[in-house]
């Protein structure tokens, strides 16, 4: 199945507190980007791929796609508001030949090409595969800082990416958000609303995503475990 991939790389890494665009943050001397770009560059199935970024970024993010020695068409566009706008701009310029998209997070840069393989795969028998992980701790419902409750963890799960889609109906679910004003912190919630039966491919701890300061101290350590040095 011919598939697109999507990389969503136009945030800017508030959260950080970096100053920088979070996709060009280096981890080991290499923006994040280029970790996806790795990962997508060592799958057949993917047959081009395109990436937000923040714009006025474009040269450096193909600077990038050809240090990581991606040789699928690689579209650059630049990202909207919000997480949900960067996958609709960039879904607009998917080619028309791939039944499947797969939306990853540059903020992800320790996923594995097997876990990207995992999702695509499970499209043959569901609308939609996201990559996620059991939750582990006991989880509170707060009132202010006072526990109103525990929430039974039981059949929760933490979504991550990469997420796989039929492109058709990731496409129909973005135009009915846009109609019905639907927003959503990520692509499988849009295929739900709609009806559609997404599965859970289990994940690891080690696709983390960067968010904070500590998360880039872990992701560190932990790419340096991985790939070595
Ligand atoms: N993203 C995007 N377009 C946006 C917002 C986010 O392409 N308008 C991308 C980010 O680049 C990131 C992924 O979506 O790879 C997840 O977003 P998040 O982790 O929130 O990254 P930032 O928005 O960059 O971080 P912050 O919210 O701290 O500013
Ligand atoms: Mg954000």
């Amino acid at each position: 199945m011919q598939c697109s991939a999507i990389i969503v790389a136009a945030g800017s890494g508030i959260r950080l507190k970096l100053n920088a665009p979070k996709a060009f943050v280096p981890l080991r001397g290499r923006p994040l980007l280029h970790y996806s770009l790795q990962v997508i560059a060592a799958l057949a199935e993917i047959v081009e791929a395109v990436v937000t970024v923040p714009a006025g970024m474009e040269p450096q993010a193909r600077a990038e796609v050809v240090r990581a020695g991606v040789e699928i068409p690689v579209k650059l566009i630049a990202g909207g508001a919000e997480r949900q706008d960067s996958v609709r701009i960039a879904l607009g310029i998917t080619s028309a030949e791939s039944e499947i998209v797969l939306v990853h997070d540059a903020a992800r840069p320790l996923a594995t090409p097997a876990l990207f393989a995992a999702c695509m795969d499970a499209t043959r028998r569901a609308d939609g595969a996201i990559a996620a992980i059991a939750v582990a701790d006991t989880l509170k419902r707060a009132d202010g800082r006072t526990i109103a409750a525990t929430v039974s963890r039981d059949s929760l799960w933490q979504a991550q990416t990469p997420q796989a889609f039929r492109r058709r109906s990731l496409i129909e679910a973005h135009d009915r958000a846009i109609r019905e004003r639907w927003a959503a912190t990520d692509d499988a919630e849009l295929i739900e609303r709609c009806g559609g039966r997404v599965e859970l491919i289990e994940s690891s701890a080690t696709n983390l995503k960067i968010t904070t300061p500590a998360d880039l101290e872990i992701a560190e350590a932990l790419a340096a475990r991985i790939l070595g040095g």
